[in-house]
């Protein structure tokens, strides 16, 4: 293989976007709703990018445009260098099976009345060759990957933790082999202690196979150990995007400060150059004009009120705000 093959992202978004018309009644005009709003990125073989932002600030959203199940706005999608968007259905089929989707609730996601052996045995049925006793093998294989015993083929899903369904849903997940595994807060309805079991899990996964992960969370503390990039969101738009451990050390962007300094036993931050969030999440149908953080940040400015911080490089990553360099400084 050439190094061009070998280095090609398995997957490359370019200003992604996704809007929704909103229905306010049958007298008033529809409302637009930008739930993404130009979003770009690229995931390697083996490397994590961590989407990391409030609730309602557009993860899941992305997440359903990157697995296929929702077509952007504009903007375009690669994976494995195929244009994803404008694909005839056939191609699309095979792009599907290349990118799988790992849900946050692992209690919703399995069918409560099919054994484990057949939910992980499905998905080779509907796109495979393979007869059924190949199937139950590769079955049997996939459960012990994830650390679960043959005998659990047999059992349903009522009959398994939490800890153990998101085990499951992980080894469904992987029964066609993708490159691409898009992780919709897969540890977040989980015990701490169950979370750091699964979270190795998925490592361990990534190292073996060499995956690619789109690994999403409104906790920045979760993508801590997994990630190798951080892109953090705020209403739809980017805020800062770069390298976990410098934008761990040195978060430039307020928001970024601010989650960090919210969860426990990560800020690196002085108590004094800490941000606490304060005021309301403002609503996405009226987002604020200017920085869309502009009404809770603590550095506002008038230029920020009135002017949007367009996404651009400073030092080794990407930052949407007037005073990046200042607080680089
Ligand atoms: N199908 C939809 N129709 C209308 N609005 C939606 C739809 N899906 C999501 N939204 C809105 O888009 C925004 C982003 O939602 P979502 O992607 O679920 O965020 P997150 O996963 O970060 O919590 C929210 O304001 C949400 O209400
Ligand atoms: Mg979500």
């Amino acid at each position: 293989m050439s190094d061009a093959v070998t280095t090609r992202p398995v997957v490359e978004a370019n200003d992604l976007c996704r809007v929704y018309e909103i229905k306010r009644g049958w007298l008033r005009p529809r409302a637009q709703l930008q739930a993404v709003g130009g979003v770009s990125f690229r995931v390697a073989a083996g490397q994590t990018l961590a989407v990391v932002g409030e609730s309602g600030c557009g993860k899941s959203t992305l997440a359903r445009m990157v697995t296929l199940i929702e077509k952007p706005t504009a903007g375009t999608l690669r994976l494995q260098g195929v244009d994803a968007v404008e694909t005839p259905p056939q191609a699309r089929a095979t792009l599907r099976r290349a990118v799988q989707l790992v849900f946050q609730n692992p209690y919703g996601s399995l069918n409560p009345r099919h054994k484990i052996g057949e939910i992980l045995a499905t998905p080779l049925a509907i796109n495979t060759t393979l007869t059924p006793a190949e199937r139950r093998e590769r079955a049997q294989t996939i459960l012990a990957r994830v650390g679960l015993r043959p005998e659990h083929a047999q059992r349903y899903p009522h009959m398994f933790s939490g800890g153990q369904r998101q085990r499951i849903a992980i080894a469904r997940a992987l029964m066609l082999e993708p490159a691409l595994l898009v992780a919709d807060e897969p540890v977040s309805a989980l015990d701490v202690s169950v979370q750091a079991q699964v979270l190795n899990l998925l490592q361990e996964l990534q190292n073996e196979l060499g995956l690619a992960y789109l690994f999403i969370s409104h906790d920045l503390g979760v993508v801590r150990h997994i990630a190798h990039e951080v892109m953090v969101m705020y209403l739809g738009l980017v805020m800062e995007q770069g390298p976990k451990r410098s934008l761990f050390a040195r978060p430039l962007h307020p928001y970024t400060r601010a989650l960090l300094g919210s969860t426990p036993g990560l800020s690196g931050l002085a108590r004094d150059k800490r941000i606490v969030l304060k005021g309301e999440l403002p609503s996405p149908l009226s987002p604020p004009a200017g920085c869309v953080f502009s009404t809770r940040c603590p550095n506002v400015a008038e230029r920020c009120r009135e002017v949007r911080p367009a996404l651009r490089p400073v030092g080794d990553r990407q930052v949407a705000c007037h005073h990046a360099e200042r607080l680089a400084g």
